[in-house]
């Protein structure tokens, strides 16, 4: 399935009518680090915090959330809300609008829903909704607009990963308990962003980051995605949002019309949805009730009118080819607007050549968005990428390698960079982990232009590909829909591509400069 089918065409209407009322071409930041921490983003702070930096084994010392509540039951929450008081601010918000930012992607950790956390074998810190409800005000008050990614799932979806929360070999997600706490996870945040006035900016969820990529390693996986869906469609025509092309209906007594936890529950017994929905539905209700006492929700969430005629939430997955084995296809599965994201980063040398000549010539001749297409996953979006490289890049290098990048991603539905910004520190070398990394850093530095669909050279590719028509690069910052219709990008032999290895590396490496 990997052979490239040129002249496909992505239409950018088609990503235009996936969802009506959102730009057309994302513009983004991830928000890492802020309620899913990952050291290497802020050593300093997190030394600061009575964390400790490991060598290059993540699991023997406190390197992660769950470590850290571990080692400070009695300070955790405190400390921790000092931090997402900090990371993210107002302050963040105003100078991303600034600069032209439309989306942000918000990595969560399941704990943020505090009643699937399997207390005493399982400790995170709490109170990280109060933080995530007061960040989606601001970011809904600057109109950007928000994906709620899945980052950390129940039971670890890979192994010995500092952004999984728990830092450990004994991977567990990939199995019916759960997964079924995910389908829980996802029941309490399309609920939310529904009916949560603060999560008016949700318009996408993320089903699981970065599960393992190979295949063979994540059974009932594809089970999973279908149940996702279902889950998030079934709270949602619940609330009387009609889902195009869908053909399950779901009706609401006129009994249960004025509380919304009633009629969830009513939806939990309906046999259009498989038995894992069903419980997930039913497992949800009462932890919305608990989220509703503790956030003053109760009366919207159990004594208002809730019909509505809102538009459905995009459904979101890690690309097919994310993964390799004979993996299932989350294309199969949507009912309603989908999008795909992939993960890109190319100081993984297993994939590219290690020079600043390969990654352009790789970047410029991309072909993922139109091998994605052939399988149905568009629209496609970059979820997560960055300057970073495995040679010394040049300051002239990183100019080059932001524009193609970004006029790469942009033939998609665009493109959310990693990270917002990172720790400015002794122990991030001054700013030069900033520099390759932090969105702010580079847009300080120049390496971005302050207007994000522009571009310091819109022909940075044109030495690197072999296209005839040299110059459609020009028309990119407009409107990318002529970039895959004319000229296909030429294919790039495929060279196993490991991203998971990168991320070790990338932890290793990141501790070495420790
Ligand atoms: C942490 O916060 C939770 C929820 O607010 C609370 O139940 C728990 O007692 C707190 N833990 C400590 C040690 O304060
Ligand atoms: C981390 O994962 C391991 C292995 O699954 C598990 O035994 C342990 O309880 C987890 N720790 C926390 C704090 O969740
Ligand atoms: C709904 O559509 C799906 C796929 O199109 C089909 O497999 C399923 O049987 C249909 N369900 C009903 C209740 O018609
Ligand atoms: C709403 O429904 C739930 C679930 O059936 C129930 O427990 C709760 O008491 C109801 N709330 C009100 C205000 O009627
Ligand atoms: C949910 O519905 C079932 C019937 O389907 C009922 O027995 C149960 O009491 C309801 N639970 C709540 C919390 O309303
Ligand atoms: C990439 O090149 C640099 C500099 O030559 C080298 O230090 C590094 O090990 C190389 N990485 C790989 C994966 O080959
Ligand atoms: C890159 O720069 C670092 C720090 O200046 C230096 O230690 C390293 O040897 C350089 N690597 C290459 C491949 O030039
Ligand atoms: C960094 O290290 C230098 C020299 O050790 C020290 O003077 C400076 O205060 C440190 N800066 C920070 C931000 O810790
Ligand atoms: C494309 O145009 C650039 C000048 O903008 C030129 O240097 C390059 O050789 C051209 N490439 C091809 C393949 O014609
Ligand atoms: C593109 O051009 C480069 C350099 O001339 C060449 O090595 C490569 O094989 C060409 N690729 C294709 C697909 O023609
Ligand atoms: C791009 O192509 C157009 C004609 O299609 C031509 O007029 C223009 O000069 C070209 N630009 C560059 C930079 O080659
Ligand atoms: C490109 O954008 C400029 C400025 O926004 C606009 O004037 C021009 O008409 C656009 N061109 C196309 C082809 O959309």
């Amino acid at each position: 399935m990997r052979h490239i089918l040129t002249g496909l065409v992505l239409s950018i209407t088609f990503i235009a009518c996936a969802w009506a009322g959102q730009p057309t071409h994302i513009y983004g930041v991830n928000l890492g680090s802020w309620l899913v921490l990952e050291l290497w983003m802020l050593p300093q702070g997190w030394v600061d915090m009575g964390g400790q930096l490991c060598g290059s084994d993540c699991s023997t010392c406190i390197s992660t959330e769950s470590a850290f509540a571990q080692a400070y039951p009695d300070t955790v929450n405190a400390t921790f809300a000092q931090h997402w008081d900090t990371w993210f601010t107002q302050s963040d918000v105003d100078t991303l609008k600034a600069a032209g930012i439309n989306t942000v992607r918000i990595p969560l950790g399941y704990w943020i829903v505090e009643d699937l956390v399997n207390r005493p074998h399982e400790l995170y810190p709490q109170g990280g909704l109060n933080y995530l409800r007061r960040g989606l005000g601001w970011l809904q008050d600057a109109g950007i607009q928000v994906i709620l990614d899945h980052h950390a799932l129940p039971g670890v979806q890979t192994a010995q990963q500092m952004f999984t929360g728990n830092c450990t070999t004994d991977v567990q997600f990939y199995t019916p308990y759960n997964y079924q706490r995910a389908l829980v996870w996802t029941a309490v945040m399309t609920t939310l962003s529904h009916l949560d006035p603060n999560f008016g900016s949700v318009f996408s969820i993320e089903a699981a980051n970065e599960p393992i990529n190979d295949a063979s390693q994540t059974p009932g996986y594809g089970t999973f995605q279908e149940n996702f869906v279902q889950t998030v469609r079934a709270v949602e025509l619940t609330l009387g949002i009609s889902v195009p092309s869908s053909n399950l209906s779901v009706s609401v007594s006129a009994s249960v019309s004025n509380n919304f936890t009633a009629a969830l529950n009513e939806t939990s017994s309906a046999t259009i949805f498989p038995a894992e929905v069903q419980a997930a539905l039913s497992e949800a209700v009462p932890i919305i009730m608990g989220i509703g006492a503790t956030h003053g929700l109760q009366t919207i969430f159990e004594a208002s009118p809730f019909k509505q005629s809102g538009t459905p939430l995009v459904t979101n997955f890690m690309d097919m080819n994310w993964q390799y084995n004979n993996p299932s296809n989350p294309a199969d599965v949507a009912i309603g607007p989908q999008a795909y994201d992939d993960h890109l980063y190319y100081s993984s040398a297993v994939r590219r050549g290690n020079d600043s000549t390969s990654y352009m010539t790789s970047i410029c001749n991309l072909a993922e968005i139109q091998t994605d297409a052939a399988l149905g996953n568009s629209p496609l979006w970059f979820g997560e990428w960055s300057l970073d490289t495995q040679f010394n890049a040049t300051d002239e290098f990183l100019y080059q390698w932001a524009d193609a990048q970004k006029l790469a991603y942009s033939k998609g539905a665009g493109w959310i960079y990693w990270n917002f910004k990172i720790e400015i520190s002794n122990l991030t070398n001054g700013n030069a982990r900033a520099k390759q990394w932090s969105y702010l850093e580079g847009l300080e530095l120049g390496f971005f232009t302050q207007d994000p669909a522009a571009f310091h050279n819109p022909n940075v590719c044109a030495p690197y590909t072999n296209s005839t028509s040299n110059n459609t690069s020009t028309s990119v910052s407009n409107s990318t829909s002529k970039g895959t219709s004319s000229s296909a990008p030429i294919s790039i032999p495929a060279t196993g591509y490991q991203p998971l290895i990168y991320f070790m590396f990338l932890i290793s490496s990141s501790l070495i400069f420790l």
